[in-house]
């Protein structure tokens, strides 16, 4: 048997996440089981329990990022020569079915994410997955570390290298800097010598940033964050803005952070629903929607991962799988800084 917390049906629009056992799996052609280390959160978990994400399935088995072990090949996996043997430390791909279009998914309909939907997901102790989905962890992160890379650390590469194209001595924001995306978004943006600023709601989580590369930041509680922004900055407004709050925020970005022609990279509504005015064109501005990132982005990433040593900023750490109930209810309350991490 294994452990597992899976989405029980509530009332209404608000589900629970419940911990159950479960069948251990046993790994199909082609397949591998993993003995799962350690799982992290993603906001996508709270919208699941809210009801508000596309394709939710009860009963099905929550979460999108873990690291493992493999433990166990299946017979025509084992037999076909595949790159991976037992014992080794993997990443699952979060989504399945994105092989590597530019655009997006090759075909929608047969693209998923892993956890709450039709797609079993990896708050379990074993989970058995395509080896194609499998990936060896970066050596230089440790379990609680590699755990929190693989959704977050995807989306932000996607965000701000294929759409964002950011590049060094660039003016980058990053919205809501105490969100696991944005974190690695602003280590990315950094590695490659842009000038990153953030915004977030607390003054103490735009002073860690700092640790991180982010040259300053202000708070977006602030009516007029816009314009503090830019004092900070000598008046200079930026190339390229990574968000996921949307909102109300939006129209101060398109309406006075970003430069004549700037990009607005959104991959989230935090915050609300996109209210998109005339300025946008007025002042050229590129709106371009990401959302996760393909199998080959998945590899890029992590080559970029290893190349510039970054390491995932976990926030907090949670033990045993029954915690992870209330680990969601952290991540809730938006406490965090950083991925949120349970062990197994
Ligand atoms: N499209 C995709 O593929 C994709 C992938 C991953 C995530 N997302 C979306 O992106 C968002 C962030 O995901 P996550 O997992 O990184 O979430 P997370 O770790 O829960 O972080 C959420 C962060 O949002 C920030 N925030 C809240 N209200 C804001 C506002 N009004 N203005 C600016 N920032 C605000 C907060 O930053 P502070 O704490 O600094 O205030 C908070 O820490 C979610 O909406 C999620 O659904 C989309």
């Amino acid at each position: 048997m294994t452990s597992a917390v899976i989405l029980e049906r509530g009332h209404g629009k608000a589900h629970n996440p419940k911990v159950v056992q479960l069948s251990q799996p046993v790994p199909k052609t082609n397949e591998a089981l993993v003995k799962i280390k350690a799982v992290a959160l993603n906001h996508r978990d709270i919208w699941i329990l809210d009801g508000d994400y596309p394709h939710i399935t009860f009963d099905s088995v929550l979460g999108s990022d873990a690291v493992g072990t493999v433990s166990d090949l299946s017979k025509a996996a084992a037999s076909s020569n595949h790159h991976l043997k037992v014992g080794d430390r993997v990443l699952i791909m979060p989504s399945t079915g994105w092989l590597s279009n530019p655009l997006g998914p090759e075909d929608m309909a047969h693209y998923a994410l892993r956890g709450g939907s039709p797609i079993a997901g990896l708050f379990t102790q074993y989970a058995s997955i395509d080896q194609a989905d499998l990936f060896k962890a970066p050596e230089h992160l440790t379990d609680v570390e590699a755990a929190g890379l693989p959704l977050s650390g995807l989306t932000a590469y996607r965000a701000v290298f294929t759409k964002g194209r950011v590049a060094k001595g660039q003016n980058v924001l990053v919205t809501g800097i105490g969100g696991g995306v944005a974190l690695f978004a602003l280590q990315y943006a950094a590695a490659v010598g842009a000038n990153v600023y953030v915004t977030s709601s607390d003054e103490a989580k735009i002073e860690r940033a700092k640790q991180y590369g982010a040259k300053g930041g202000v708070n977006y509680r602030n009516a007029k964050w816009d314009e503090e922004l830019l004092k900070l900055t000598g008046g200079h407004r930026f190339d390229v803005v990574i968000d996921s709050a949307n909102g109300a925020n939006a129209m101060a970005i398109i309406g006075n952070v970003l430069g004549i022609g700037g990009a607005l990279v959104s991959f989230g509504q935090t915050a609300g629903p996109f209210q998109l005015e005339a300025l946008y064109f007025v002042r050229q501005i590129e709106i371009r929607g990401t959302a996760m990132g393909s199998r080959a982005e998945f590899e890029q990433m992590l080559a970029f991962v290893t190349k510039h040593g970054i390491r995932p900023v976990v926030g907090d750490v949670f033990e045993g799988i029954d915690k992870i109930p209330d680990a969601l209810q952290h991540l809730r309350d938006a406490k965090h800084f950083g991925k949120v991490v349970i062990t197994l």
